[in-house]
Formats: structure tokens, C-alpha cells, sequence
């Protein structure tokens, strides 16, 4: 979506050149030259993997548990996923696959769905790899803004919708806004999606971290949902590239044919400790990042415009003053690391920090955060 502003090299191929590499990376280049940044940037938990999933993760391995699983994954986690799934939403032609995180099944997803040419609709402010995913399979982005609030509005979804739209990516809670959908949008999107033909998929990877109300998805509206969700976050294993997908077997069937020439499987170890992690209660992390969600919410509300996360790990504030590149340049002056919105959004209006920091971490920030509100010097 973003036109291309590197000089590219002659091999490379028109679909590596269509989007810019991820601002987030810039991010993290620029935190390695800082000696002691207060790094707000950073999208994963600061949780340690619980023991008895490393556990697991290490018999596996001690087990010789380290080659090739069959493409849906290992029998006893997609029975495990399975029952879940049949357990909540009781739907007959609804089927589980295990995918190498859950990027592989967004990805495996809109390969298995999008033509070139044709249109995806995904919410502004967007998770990045939304638009740089849609470029690689040629599709066309078609970004629909939210409400003030982070909502979704319907009719704006309607009229984005053509005879080219394909996919709906919906995303609650949310990366970078945090917020939930309230279930009347989660259940109009679904229906809006079955009168139109097209695949909504749910992009659930935070479903785990909701502050306030119980998680919603808009699969019980619709039993077309492709929901995707991951293990990456929820248990603090983001490097071990383990997620699933859930839905039409016709859909998931697709998808198993692309991983099986494409990713092959998921790491065979990590789904063995993913299976552990479906045993493993995360209430105490997920309680521990709400006292932080309410802590940072308290603090910084007197000095920024924010919408009260419900869910996720970040907060998505309206910048005080100037641009987002401005605003984070004297961010980084103060050795402050934030990531401005203008990678989530076409518009330059905010910007994300992370709560998922050690607790000293998030305080120093705040003070920071504070002290920049009122003035770039
Ligand atoms: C909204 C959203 N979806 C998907 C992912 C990808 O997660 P993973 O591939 O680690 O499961 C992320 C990671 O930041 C995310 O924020």
C-alpha cells in the first residue's frame, strides 16, 4: 500500500517491492543504537513461557519428537482444538488446522481465498501485516475507517463492499487500538458478510487478553468465520510459531493444500508444548496486564486523548502535538521508543506504546510520556 521508496535490486520481484519493510523494524534498529531506551514498542508479553509448556517443549525434543508432523498438525492438539471449538460454537462443518503462527494462517488464508485483483476490506487503524499480506497475494486493500472510538460502522463496511470484495479481516481486540467490538457490530459484520458472499475472518490472536468483558468473536453469527488464533501471545511464545485456524472444511481444506507446499508444518516440538498450553491457565499474566492497563490509563488520561482499551497490550493515544514522526523523535531524544500510528493508519493522528513491560519499565515511561505531552523541546 505504501509505495515503494528503496532503490530496489533488479532481482527483485515486484511483490517484495509493493510495500514498505515494516516501520516496527525501523523501531527496533533504532532502540539497538539507544544504550537504555524505556521501550514502549514491543508487541509481545514480557511473561516467560510457563514452565510446564518449556517442559513439554523440551521432552519432545528429548523424545526425538523433531520431524515432520502431517501438514494439519499433530493428531492429539488439533483433537484437543477440535473439542474446544465443537464445545463453543457447536457448528457442523467447522474444522481445526494447526498453522505456523498465526501470520502462516492469515497468510495461508488470503493465498487460499484472493485472486489478483481482488478486494479485501480491513479496519483503519490495521494490524501491519494486513496490507503487506493482501499486496503479496495481489490483492487490492480497501481500508474502511473506524469510528472515534475504534468501532466498526456498518454501513461504511456496506458501502465499501463491490463485486470484487472477497475478504473481510476483522480484528478484536485490536493491534494497535486495543478495542473490542461491541457484539451487535461483531454480529452485523457477520450477517453483512453471509448476505454478501464473502469470507470474514477473525483475527482472535488477543482473545485471551480482555480486561473487561468476555471475549466475542462473530463466528456463533455465522458458521462461514474463518477464525484464526495463536499461541504466540497468550502464552508468551511468540518465537515458537504455533497457531490454528478454524472453519468451513472446504476453506481449511485449501489451506492444508498450500501449507503442505509452502510452510510443510509447524515446528513439531512447539505444537507438543502447545498442547501443554492449552492445559495452562494465564488468568494471573492476564490480570497482572490489566492492573497495568489501569494504571497507564489513570496516569496518562489527564494528558492524552485515549480510548480506554478493553483488550490486548497497547494504547493507541492522540498525538498532542505535531507529526508522528516529530512526536517520536523527541520520544527518542528522551530514550523513549514509541511506534507512530501513521504504520497502523492512512492517517497520522496517533500513536502505540505497549504495556506488556516490566512494571518499572511502564512507570519510567509514563513519567516520560508525560513530560512530552506538553512540548517537543
Ligand atoms: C493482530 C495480530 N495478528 C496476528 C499476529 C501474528 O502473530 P503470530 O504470527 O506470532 O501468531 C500479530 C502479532 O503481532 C497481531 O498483533
Amino acid at each position: 500500500m505504501t509505495p515503494a521508496t528503496i532503490q530496489s535490486h533488479p532481482w527483485i520481484a515486484d511483490r517484495a517491492n509493493r510495500f514498505d519493510s515494516s516501520g516496527i523494524r525501523r523501531m527496533f534498529d533504532l532502540a539497538r543504537q539507544l544504550k537504555n531506551p524505556v521501550n514502549l514498542s514491543i508487541g509481545q508479553p514480557d511473561f516467560p513461557v510457563p514452565d510446564a509448556v518449556k517442559e513439554a517443549m523440551t521432552r519432545a525434543i528429548a523424545e526425538n519428537k523433531n520431524g515432520y508432523t502431517s501438514t494439519e498438525g499433530i493428531p492429539p492438539l488439533i483433537d484437543r482444538l477440535q473439542s474446544r471449538i465443537d464445545a463453543q460454537l457447536g457448528q457442523s462443518d467447522r474444522r481445526v488446522m494447526v498453522t505456523s503462527g498465526t501470520s502462516g494462517a492469515l497468510s495461508l488464508a488470503l493465498m487460499a481465498m484472493v485472486n489478483p485483483g481482488d478486494e479485501v476490506i480491513f479496519f483503519d487503524p490495521w494490524f501491519v501485516m494486513y496490507p503487506a499480506l493482501v499486496e503479496m497475494t495481489g490483492g487490492v486493500c480497501v481500508p474502511v475507517p473506524t469510528t472515534p472510538g475504534f468501532q466498526i460502522d456498518l454501513n461504511a463496511v456496506e458501502n465499501a463492499i463491490t463485486a470484487k470484495t472477497r475478504v473481510i479481516i476483522v480484528n478484536s481486540p485490536c493491534n494497535p487500538s486495543g478495542a473490542c467490538l461491541d457484539e451487535n457490530i461483531l454480529r452485523g459484520l457477520a450477517e453483512l458478510a453471509a448476505r454478501h458472499n464473502v469470507c470474514l475472518i477473525s483475527d482472535e490472536i488477543y482473545s485471551l487478553f480482555v480486561y473487561d468483558e468476555p471475549h466475542r468473536s462473530p463466528a456463533p453469527f455465522n458458521d462461514q468465520v474463518l477464525v484464526i488464533d495463536g499461541f504466540s501471545k497468550s502464552w508468551g511464545m511468540t518465537g515458537w510459531r504455533v497457531g490454528w485456524a478454524h472453519g468451513p472444511s472446504q476453506i481449511i481444506d485449501a489451506m492444508a493444500r498450500i501449507q503442505q507446499f509452502t510452510f510443510v508444518c509447524a515446528p513439531a516440538p512447539a505444537q507438543w508444548a502447545a498442547l501443554a498450553a492449552l492445559e495452562t491457565g494465564m488468568q494471573p499474566q492476564i490480570d497482572h496486564f490489566r492492573q497495568r492497563r489501569d494504571r497507564a490509563i489513570r496516569a496518562l488520561s489527564p494528558a492524552y486523548d485515549i480510548v480506554t482499551p478493553g483488550g490486548a497490550f497497547y494504547i493507541y493515544p492522540r498525538l498532542p502535538w505535531g507529526t508522528g514522526e516529530q512526536f517520536m523523535r523527541a520520544a527518542i531524544d528522551r530514550e523513549l521508543l514509541v511506534i507512530p500510528g501513521n504504520i497502523f493508519s492512512a492517517s497520522d493522528t496517533h500513536f502505540r506504546i505497549s504495556i506488556a513491560v516490566a512494571d518499572e519499565v511502564l512507570d519510567r515511561g509514563i513519567e516520560l510520556l508525560l513530560d512530552l505531552a506538553k512540548s517537543p523541546a
